[in-house]
């Protein structure tokens, strides 16, 4: 296939983007059906509660599962275009949702070392800690999936993306009401 430099570009974004879309989603779902019990159940450690209130079970397994329909779901749409985006083996499909929602919460146990409250703005660990929880899994169980997925421009890209839609998805929740703070 022969393409030029704006050709290239545009295929690197689609693929950052259709390759990250199921960790970044578990976040926006998180965020709508959370609530309930914290998964720390209340605990402290060393003066600070472990995780918070922010992390629920709830949130958590909805955000997992909704990650994993949306891979499975992509699949279905990509094979039929016949392009060249990334299809989802079902094990990059898992842990792409589960690394995103344990990177979240690796984020939050972080947050809350440093001593930042629930909900306060932590730049890099609250954007990064998920695509490094996404990565690292994915790595792991997916390593053949992620090396010709994720070469160097398309993780490039992904790690520039990934704050810029936190950030505008998290402003998006704010105006709409369902986050009380714009981050
Ligand atoms: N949420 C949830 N369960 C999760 C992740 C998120 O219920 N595992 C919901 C919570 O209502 C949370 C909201 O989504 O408040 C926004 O998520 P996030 O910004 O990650 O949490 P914060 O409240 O900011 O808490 P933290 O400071 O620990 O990041
Ligand atoms: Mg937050």
């Amino acid at each position: 296939m022969v393409m030029n430099r704006g050709t290239a570009f545009r295929s690197v974004v689609m693929t950052a983007l259709w390759a990250m879309s199921p960790a970044y989603l578990p976040n926006s779902v998180a965020l709508v059906v959370g609530g309930g019990p914290p998964i720390d159940g209340g605990r402290f450690w060393r003066g600070a509660r472990l995780l918070g209130d922010g992390k629920t079970w709830r949130g958590a397994i909805g955000g997992f599962l909704a990650g994993v329909l949306l891979a499975l779901g992509l699949n279905q749409v990509g094979t039929r275009s016949a392009g060249s985006l990334p299809v989802f083996p079902l094990r990059a499909a898992l842990s792409l949702p589960a690394g995103a929602m344990l990177g979240d919460l690796a984020g939050s146990f972080l947050k809350r070392r440093i001593g930042r409250e629930r909900g306060a703005p932590a730049p890099v660990l609250d954007q990064l800690g998920f695509v490094a929880g996404a990565f690292a899994l994915t790595r792991l169980v997916a390593p053949g999936w992620f090396r010709s997925t994720f070469t160097a421009p398309v993780t490039v890209a992904a790690l520039l993306l990934t704050p810029l839609l936190h950030v505008v998805t998290n402003a998006l929740a704010y105006v709409v009401g369902l986050k009380e703070v714009p981050w």
